[in-house]
């Protein structure tokens, strides 16, 4: 029987960034016809916006890629690790601060920073930060995204 990869992403607040991750993610699934492979949930490292809807800004984003975000923001804790096989920062500073945050090396283990897998990324691996942006940002926040998690979603079947 195959088991489901359980993924989470991981950013500041988990209203701009990773709740965009998580809904590209689980819609590239969906067209790849893969959706029940994956269990796909974002958090934020911080608890400033815990139970809040996604940023306009992200959700309109998505809307506009016929994607829907309906999550609400919930904070990563370090016993989370147990629930996720793989957990994707969407910066160097989220990865650091999960490593940080990691119980154990299983823990760190699982962590790895989603634009390793963005074929187009170059010196720098961040998804930069668009919350005081405007919405060009927020445009390149989701290209990045896509092209990550397409190349995401090919890396966790050429590893099956
Ligand atoms: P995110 O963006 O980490 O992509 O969700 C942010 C959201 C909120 C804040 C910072 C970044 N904040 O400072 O409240």
């Amino acid at each position: 029987m195959r088991t489901m990869k359980r993924v989470c992403f991981v950013c500041l607040g988990n209203i701009c960034r990773s709740p965009l991750a998580e809904g590209v993610f689980r819609e590239l699934a969906r067209q790849a016809g893969r959706a029940g492979e994956f269990d796909a949930e974002s958090a934020g490292i911080a608890n400033y916006h815990v139970g809040d809807p996604p940023d306009p800004r992200s959700v309109r984003v998505a809307a506009r890629h016929g994607i829907v975000l309906d999550g609400v923001g919930q904070q990563f804790r370090a016993k989370d690790f147990d629930r996720f096989d793989l957990v994707l920062a969407l910066d160097h500073d989220i990865f650091v601060a999960l490593e940080r945050l990691a119980p154990d090396g299983a823990a760190r283990a699982k962590i790895q920073i989603l634009r390793a897998y963005d074929p187009q990324a170059t010196a720098s691996l961040d998804v930069p930060d668009p919350y005081y942006g405007n919405s060009s940002h927020f445009d390149r926040v989701y290209d990045m995204v896509e092209r990550s998690c397409q190349g995401l979603l090919a890396a966790v079947t050429d590893s099956r």
